[in-house]
């Protein structure tokens, strides 16, 4: 690996912004994936291992180990989003029939070995629920101090949920691993970076920026349209844009229905551009934690700005984005690397 390269290992529950922040860290020259778990969560995990390795064959990345997680949250019975992401997770789209297989190790151990290969190198995110990290957390106690960064897109901070009126659905799913994880990292060298929805909302594709992705992948397209009949199938020439735009129109129609208008939100892809490049946010340091116990607040995550707790800051939390310096990098990135696949 080039010094220049990022080892970089993600945790996913794809998902559709999941498979675009994949694309995104395929896509960006400072980075090596190591690995990716695949957790429970918008499907699945069988399904989610599915759809990892039929876009890593799309994206010709078969060599990245990809390894199943656990099939449900620590404690909770597992719920699955596929009101949001499609009956498969990827909105309308279509992957190809992966070649490769899983690894023999369960992702837990996955998160351990990636990180006791890259002691204090290693960048980190988790874009799913994060049961898969609590049980590595729990395996290795050491690993929030093995890893030099850990982004985690979750939480909504002095801002409603997304799944219930107050929690957001990778915390929602399971709020158990996500306290023991915010746990476990209040004694990391660099706290976690937490993106919630109060940030990522601000991350808004629109039918027009996703035909500038078109365009830069050198496969022009007409721009998805909400008069388009539902389901329309996508006549990019390009496979990976074929893909996105079949996937986002199920997307962009989820979030119509949500009167959020025709357009979706990429918090995963934030989440990893991040972590390549902490300075796209500016954060602010605060205690972290998760309800468990509420009868109407389950899930929902409370920062103690003002220190009543007592107790001393475990999480970096996302306050501020510019969404037009991520979005060009998104462009560029995605769509280079679009670009140079061969058309099938
Ligand atoms: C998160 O939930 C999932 O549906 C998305 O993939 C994202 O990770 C946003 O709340
Ligand atoms: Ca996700």
């Amino acid at each position: 690996m080039s010094a220049a390269r990022l080892p970089v290992f993600v945790d996913v529950d794809t998902g559709v912004d999941d498979a675009m922040a994949l694309a995104y860290l395929f896509g960006s020259p400072d980075a090596e994936v190591i690995g990716i778990a695949s957790t429970a969560g918008n499907v699945d995990v069988h399904q989610v291992c599915e759809n990892n390795l039929g876009l890593l064959q799309l994206c010709g990345r078969s060599g990245v180990p990809v390894s199943k997680g656990a099939e449900a949250p620590l404690s909770a019975p597992l719920r699955t989003a596929e009101d949001t992401h499609g009956p498969q997770g990827l909105g309308y789209a279509r992957l190809p029939a992966p070649t490769a297989e899983l690894t023999a190790y369960d992702a837990a151990q996955a998160w351990v070995r990636a990180a006791r290969a890259h002691p204090g190198e290693l960048i980190a995110v988790a874009t799913g629920p994060l049961t898969n990290l609590a049980l590595a957390v729990r395996a290795e106690p050491a690993l929030p101090r093995l890893v030099r960064r850990l982004v985690i897109m979750g939480g909504a901070f002095d801002y409603r949920g997304n799944t219930t009126p107050v929690a957001e659905w990778n915390v929602s799913v399971d709020p158990e691993a996500a306290a023991e994880v915010f746990a476990a990292f209040s004694d990391a060298d660099e706290l976690p970076i937490v993106l919630g929805l109060n940030l990522t909302e601000n991350i808004m594709l629109t039918p027009e920026l996703l035909g500038a992705l078109a365009d830069t992948a050198g496969s022009p397209s007409r721009p998805l349209s909400e008069h388009d009949d539902r389901g329309a199938a996508s006549a990019a020439a390009n496979p990976l844009i074929r893909v996105l735009e079949d996937a986002m129109r199920f997307y962009f129609e989820f979030h119509h229905d949500c009167g959020e208008g025709y357009l979706a939100h990429l918090h995963d892809p934030l989440a990893v551009a991040v972590a390549l490049d902490p300075e796209l946010v500016r954060c602010r340091p605060a205690p972290v934690d998760v309800e468990l116990t509420g009868t109407l607040t389950r899930g929902m995550t409370i920062a103690d700005w003002s220190g009543r707790w007592g107790r001393k800051p475990n999480a970096l939390i996302g306050v501020d984005v510019d969404p037009t310096a991520f979005f060009d990098r998104f462009i560029a990135r995605v769509g280079a690397f679009a670009r140079q696949l061969p058309y099938s």
